[in-house]
């Protein structure tokens, strides 16, 4: 199972609704086996696939719980690859909680529990909350990838370095599997501020950048209401086929790296 951490320590910058569309397109179009967790505690993820719910565990127990059953957390999506890892504002106590707790590992959870699991999957896709908390730092410890969606505005570069370095520990000091594996801009519009802010991070050599961008669609939004993936709300605005390609784009470089026995 390959474990990809979508994050920024920035609000609003599309990392649910990527997380949420590159599960649906890897698990609905490729065929992939994947597990989508919700870790962040405005539960956006489980409210878009409707499985939003407070009697039911979620991620909170999973951090906190010596002896959480992941087979009763883990909840089928209505696709038939894809299930979710809930939340919900109980996040908020429970990472408290594992702060509190020095008697076991307090980074590692995460990564424990889905050792388990692990066979059970092709793909773990993490949706991360916008700041460096116990339970983010316990996806970046079992995750194998970073990627960071990036919205263009005079702000968009703000804890960039913040979450490299934040990366780099965590390689460092638990997890010696952990990259940076591309940023990826999203809400693109066709105007110089964002083809500049776009040159701008291709530039740079410390960060990663995918070749494909994710255009602004007022579909987007509409689809949040809708509860459903950008494929099946609007299959053919542009932020749905540039999803597409995004997932395109990071399989052919996997499967390249793979045949070359790189990366
Ligand atoms: N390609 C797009 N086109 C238009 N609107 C978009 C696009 N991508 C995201 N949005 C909108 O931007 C808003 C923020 O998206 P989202 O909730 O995914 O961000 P986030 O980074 O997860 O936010 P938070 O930091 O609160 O978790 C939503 O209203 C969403 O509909
Ligand atoms: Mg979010």
């Amino acid at each position: 199972m390959k474990t990809i951490s979508i994050i920024n320590l920035k609000g609003g910058v599309a990392k649910t609704i990527s997380a949420a569309n590159i599960a649906h397109i890897l698990a609905t179009v490729h065929g992939k086996r994947v597990l989508l967790i919700d870790n962040d505690k405005q539960g956006n993820i489980s409210k878009m696939f409707r499985i939003h719910r407070y009697e039911n565990p979620s991620i909170a127990e999973l951090l906190t719980g010596r002896n959480a059953n992941i087979y009763e957390i883990i909840t089928p999506s209505q696709y038939e690859t894809l299930d979710i890892i809930p939340a919900n504002m109980t996040l908020i106590k429970a990472n408290l909680e594992v702060l509190l707790d020095p008697s076991r590992p307090q980074q590692t959870r995460l990564r424990t529990a889905l050792k388990g699991i692990a066979g059970d999957y092709d793909y773990c896709v993490i949706d991360c909350a916008p700041d460096i908390n116990i339970s983010t730092i316990n996806a970046l410890v079992a995750s194998q990838e970073v990627w960071i969606p990036i919205k263009i505005d005079n702000f968009a570069f703000d804890g960039l370095a913040e979450l490299k370095e934040q990366i780099e520990n965590i390689k460092e000091d638990f997890n010696p599997e952990l990259s940076l594996y591309g940023c990826f801009v999203t809400s693109y519009q066709n105007n110089e501020v964002n083809r500049q802010g776009e040159a701008w991070l291709h530039e740079q050599k410390d960060y990663p950048v995918f070749h494909t961008h994710i255009r602004r669609t007022e579909k987007v939004d509409e689809s949040t209401f809708a509860n459903a993936p950008i494929l099946e709300y609007s299959r053919r605005c542009g932020a749905a086929r540039d999803y597409l390609s995004l997932v395109t784009e990071y399989l052919e470089t996997v499967s390249d790296s793979d045949t070359r026995g790189g990366k």
